[in-house]
């Protein structure tokens, strides 16, 4: 079953915005199978961003996410990776559709609230890097048949 990995960002935590992120999730019908409230500490920031570690904001993109704590999930359905993007919204909330999250809650790129992996093998990637297996719980929803035909 295809899964994502999805934070709320420093940003996201200390607005309020998380039972309100959440839900979005959850009400859309994906399955939510791992979560935890972390302080991500430098080695692990510097490691989820390493793609961006030649870019001129690496820096201060990795001093905001360990800035404070951050709220790790692990989301599971199929598509959701393409579909928690188009949920999120574009990178810069000031182009973010109305009705995404960046698009409601935010109005500057280096505080765009949450981060959803961009394809499926980057999400592999940084669940593992985020999550041991022993804390990703396999299970179904049983209201799953009102869900998926
Ligand atoms: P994310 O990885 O956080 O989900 O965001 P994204 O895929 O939409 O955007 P990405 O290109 O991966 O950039 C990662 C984060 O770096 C910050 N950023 N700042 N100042 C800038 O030009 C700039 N560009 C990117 C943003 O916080 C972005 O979410
Ligand atoms: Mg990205």
């Amino acid at each position: 079953m295809e899964r994502t990995f999805l934070a709320i960002k420093p940003d996201g935590v200390q607005r309020g915005l998380v039972g309100e992120i959440i839900g979005r999730f959850e009400a859309k019908g994906f399955t939510l199978v791992g979560l935890k409230l972390i302080i991500a500490n430098q080695e692990l920031a510097e490691k989820h961003y390493d793609i961006h570690k030649e870019r001129p904001f690496f820096k201060d993109l990795v001093s905001f996410i360990t800035s404070g704590p951050l709220v790790a999930m692990v989301w599971e359905g199929d598509g959701v990776v393409a579909s928690a993007r188009r949920i999120i919204g574009a990178t810069n909330p000031l182009t973010a559709e109305p009705g995404t999250i960046r698009g409601d809650f935010a109005v500057s790129i280096g505080r765009n609230i949450i981060h959803g992996s961009d394809a499926i093998e980057t999400a592999q990637r940084e669940i593992s890097l985020w999550f041991p297996e022993t804390e990703l719980a396999n299970w179904e929803l049983t209201i799953k048949p009102w869900l998926v035909e």
